[in-house]
């Protein structure tokens, strides 16, 4: 019997569940009012990288945080709905034991404490793992191996970095945590095209030689789906649409709405009048 890998599982349905993360129809509620997802179903296979797209105020980010149950510091809660790591129900761990199960969120806006110096940064990530400083070492040294410019800056204080290696400090911390799974919020927010570019790259390579899984949010269509195997469209709480990385960006919706080919700039599918668009994407 060969070990049960998305695809192997994919030609054999009666296995449970043949995926890493699986969020199976959430509800969100902040506040206990507040109703901002409705319903959102998206898997990640192992190995893969998912991209979770979609305008400002979309869900992503509270997605994100209903997955590593970062939710209740902002008063939300997932109402309905479950959430299944490894095919076990992850929603009543703490985020603690989350990221010792292997699942980490990046959080949007970087997040470095700006005080310490960009290796003491990185040290924080190891806090959940009880690994002795020969590990810990080892595990610096792997970070840098991705990222040589935190290497050089490792003595230089957070605060003081640009903001591509403040995004790669947050990236660099959460993987001396060991991770199976990031869950990466807006990696490109704020940053030249050209970092965004070379965090990507290093994103890609993390899923390719560690074996790391990612969810990715991101208002960046473009680039998510140059670097994603497959996606999701969230509007208003709800996903509109997923397919294959290829098939999104080539898809004429997608590229008139979120890739910004159309001519006409960024439209929602909710406001195209056309009665057959209406109804293939949101009926
Ligand atoms: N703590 C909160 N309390 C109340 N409403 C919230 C809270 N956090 C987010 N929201 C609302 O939930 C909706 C979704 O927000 P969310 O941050 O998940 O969107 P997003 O897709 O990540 O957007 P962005 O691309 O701007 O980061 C928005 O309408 C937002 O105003
Ligand atoms: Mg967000």
């Amino acid at each position: 019997m060969q070990t049960a890998t998305a695809t192997v599982t994919a030609a054999h349905p009666e296995v449970a569940s043949p995926f890493l993360l699986s969020v199976n129809n959430i509800e969100v509620i902040y506040n206990h009012v507040i109703l901002v997802l409705k319903g959102v179903s998206l898997d990640v296979p192992e190995g893969r990288i998912v991209a979770l797209l979609g305008a400002n105020g979309a869900g992503k980010s509270t997605t994100l945080k209903a997955i590593s149950n970062l939710l209740s510091s902002e008063r939300g809660n997932v109402t309905k709905g479950s959430i299944e790591f490894r095919g076990e129900r992850i929603e009543a761990l703490s985020p603690d034991a989350l990221v010792k199960r292997g699942v980490i969120q990046v959080m949007e806006g970087r997040h470095c404490f700006g005080h310490l110096t960009v290796e003491e940064n990185l040290l924080t990530g190891a806090y959940t793992r009880r690994a002795g400083r020969g590990e810990i070492a080892a595990s610096l040294e792997k970070v840098y191996h991705y990222f040589p410019r935190l290497k050089e800056r490792r003595q230089s204080q957070a605060g003081y970095t640009s903001g591509g290696e403040q995004q790669m400090v947050a990236v660099g911390r959460a993987l001396m945590a060991c991770p199976q799974m990031i869950l990466l919020d807006e990696p490109s927010m704020g940053l030249a095209p050209q970092i965004v570019e070379e965090i990507f790259e290093i994103v890609r390579e993390l899923n390719q030689k560690e074996r790391v899984s990612f969810l990715l949010a991101e208002q960046n269509t473009s680039i998510a789906l140059r670097y994603a195997d497959y996606g999701y469209i969230l509007e208003n709480g709800r996903v509109v649409m997923d397919g294959e990385a290829a098939a999104l960006a080539s898809n004429e919706d997608v590229k008139e709405f979120y890739l910004g080919l159309g001519g006409e700039g960024r439209k929602s599918f909710r406001e195209v009048k056309h009665y057959r668009r209406r109804k293939r994407w949101l009926a």
